[in-house]
């Protein structure tokens, strides 16, 4: 690690700290992230490895954040000493920097010294990237699980959006609370996640990315639930308490339960900057049956595109 000079902690995630960084060969700013890929007196776990190339694969897309390297650090001492006895081999991985998130993003634009509404021709471009990057993971078998405005990295100048902290060891759950006990989001946590579906799909990715699209609208969360039960009943106050007709199996989901029942709400009230082609695209990432959710690869094509000019992607 005597290869990059530390400069400031940028972000405090799930797992641990990220810091920008210098590269002091080549004076590039990198951003450095530790692991969880903690190694024993076997070395690395298969397992970490293989998911490290399969995020070095991924990171060869422009709308996913670059991977640069990988170092092994023999003696890491731990976050909450220096006792050189703590220490223990880590995996730090390098990534290119960008300035941003988008949850800074779009928190600067709704308090901000300078609030307003995020120019639609800007939401609609993160957007594409977004999907773009989506299905780039997608066709690779991989879903992120995890997607959030705190994953998308955003170039403000440059008007770039990447998707970043693709599932490494994520396995099949995402941790309830984060290391700093903080607690997870479930806001973007799609619907048959919460209702206890084991075996879920690329549609969990499309629902958070429907989410996304929302917040970038209004500048505020769509569904702000604050436990699993409250973030059900957030989605079903808007959408309707889905039924077998909407979504067959939904009442066999481990974790149904007999829900009060809403009718489904007018979408474009809660987006109202929305025109009508986004207001039915947003309508198609929010099915709530998996499999009637439009993928990241037939959104790219949605009317709601027709004015961008795709070729600069
Ligand atoms: N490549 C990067 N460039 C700039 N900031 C980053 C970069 N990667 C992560 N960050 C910042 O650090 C935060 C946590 O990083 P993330 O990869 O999401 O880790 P975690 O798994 O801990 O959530 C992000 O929300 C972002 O603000
Ligand atoms: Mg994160």
């Amino acid at each position: 690690m005597e290869k990059y000079e530390k400069l400031e902690k940028v972000g405090e995630g799930t797992y641990g700290k990220v810091y920008k960084a210098r590269d002091k060969s080549t004076g590039q700013i990198v951003a450095l992230k530790k692991t969880r890929l903690e190694m024993d007196e076997e070395g690395v776990p298969p397992t970490a490895l293989r998911e490290v190339s399969l995020l070095q694969m991924l990171s060869h897309s422009l709308y996913v954040v670059h991977l640069l390297s990988v170092e092994h650090v023999d003696k890491d001492p731990t976050e909450d000493g220096d006792d050189p006895s703590n220490s223990k081999p880590t995996l730090y991985l390098v990534f290119e920097y960008l300035e941003t998130d988008l949850k800074k993003y779009i928190d600067s634009h709704r308090k901000g010294p300078t609030p307003g509404p995020i120019p639609p021709e800007v939401v609609r471009s993160f957007l594409f990237q977004l999907c773009k990057g989506v299905a780039h993971c997608h066709g690779h078998g991989v879903l992120h699980r995890d997607l959030k405005p705190q994953n998308l990295l955003v170039d403000k100048d440059k008007g770039v959006l990447k998707i970043a902290d693709l599932g490494l060891g994520r396995a099949f759950t995402v941790p309830l609370k984060s290391y700093t006990h903080e607690i997870v989001t479930l806001w973007y946590r799609a619907p048959e996640v919460l209702l206890g579906s084991t075996h879920y799909s690329t549609a969990v990715d499309m629902w958070s990315v429907g989410c996304i699209f929302a917040e970038m609208a209004r500048r505020q969360a769509l569904f702000p639930g604050d436990s699993e039960f409250q973030q059900l009943l957030h989605i079903f106050r808007l959408l309707g308490t889905p039924d077998e007709k909407q979504w067959p199996g939904v009442t066999a989901l481990r974790d149904w339960h007999v829900y009060p029942h809403w009718e489904p709400q007018n979408l474009a009230r809660v987006v109202p900057s929305l025109g009508a082609d986004g207001v039915d695209l947003l309508s198609k990432m929010l099915k709530y049956d998996p499999a009637e959710r439009i993928s990241a690869k037939a959104a790219m094509d949605h009317p709601y595109f027709d004015g961008l000019d795709k070729s600069q992607y």
